[in-house]
């Protein structure tokens, strides 16, 4: 379904991401793992047809997802349609006047039908059908972030990229996305970079370098015991402490999401 062939990126002259090779199959639902400035944004915005690789190439179902094949109507309407992205912070989608507005927006940029029937679905299976009227921006953070959610789901994506989904929600929040997320029944690829979650998001390992390189593609919990890839990726660290008066060493995981 997902083809990255050789991606390479560039901002400027710094490279983000260096000769990226990956398959993602459908219903496959793959974690993409890495410190803070790896190039896991980049690579979501690239797997969502946001910017476009300088380097290699991108095929999704057998289309190579470039500026040109982007720039056809019916190209785009598709693809905008079936691969869908919530950013790390939904300030950053949020700009309607109210919930439903929110909602509502891209089924109407895309020309669909039935859209009163649609938002009203999704916010329903949100929680959200209360807020329909209320401007976004007076929400709290977990209610913000499911109003991007339904703002996506909307569409009927096939693939869901989330970047960093809980980055800005609080734990009991966090812990209904979990169950949420689980009983979606899409391919999904989430990047995190704190390894706990990682379990519940998965069961594929992509991690990035931080020379942005893919390091480790594989099982995630096979990954949990690579301590090496994980303490190239700065996933894990080692220190010393004391328990107890006894100092030892030992590794861990970052939970700074
Ligand atoms: N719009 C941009 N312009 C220039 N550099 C950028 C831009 N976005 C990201 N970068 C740089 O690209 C690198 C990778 O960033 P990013 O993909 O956001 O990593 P991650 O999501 O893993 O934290 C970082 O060094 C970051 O500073
Ligand atoms: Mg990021």
């Amino acid at each position: 379904m997902i083809n990255l062939d050789g991606v390479s990126y560039y901002y400027g002259e710094e490279n983000v991401l260096s000769n990226i090779s990956l398959k993602i199959k459908e219903n496959e639902r793959a974690v993409l793992l890495g410190s803070n400035g790896s190039g896991k944004s980049t690579m979501l915005k690239i797997l969502n047809g946001l910017i476009y690789p300088q380097k290699g190439k991108y095929t999704f179902n057998g289309k190579g997802i470039t500026k040109k094949f982007i720039s056809d109507k019916t190209n785009n309407k598709n693809f905008r349609s079936e691969v869908v992205l919530l950013f790390q912070n939904p300030d950053m989608m949020i700009f309607n006047p109210t919930v439903y507005d929110e909602i509502a927006f891209g089924l109407k940029q895309l020309g669909y039908d039935n859209i009163d029937d649609k938002v009203k679905y999704w916010a329903n299976r949100l929680n959200i059908f209360n807020y329909l009227d209320t401007p976004p921006y007076n929400l709290s953070g977990g209610e913000k972030q499911k109003v991007c959610l339904a703002s996506i789901l909307v569409l009927e994506p096939k693939v869901l990229l989330l970047d960093e989904p809980t980055a800005h929600i609080d734990p009991r929040t966090t812990g209904w996305f979990v169950d949420f997320f689980y009983e979606l029944n899409l391919t999904t690829i989430v990047a995190t970079n704190n390894i706990s979650l990682a379990m519940e998001l998965g069961e594929r390992g992509i991690v990035l370098s931080e020379n942005h390189q893919l390091i480790y593609d594989g099982g995630l919990e096979q990954l949990l015991d690579d301590k090496e890839s994980l303490l190239k990726a700065n996933l894990i660290h080692k220190h010393k402490h004391k328990h107890n008066g006894l100092e030892h060493k030992h590794y861990h995981i970052h939970y700074w999401d």
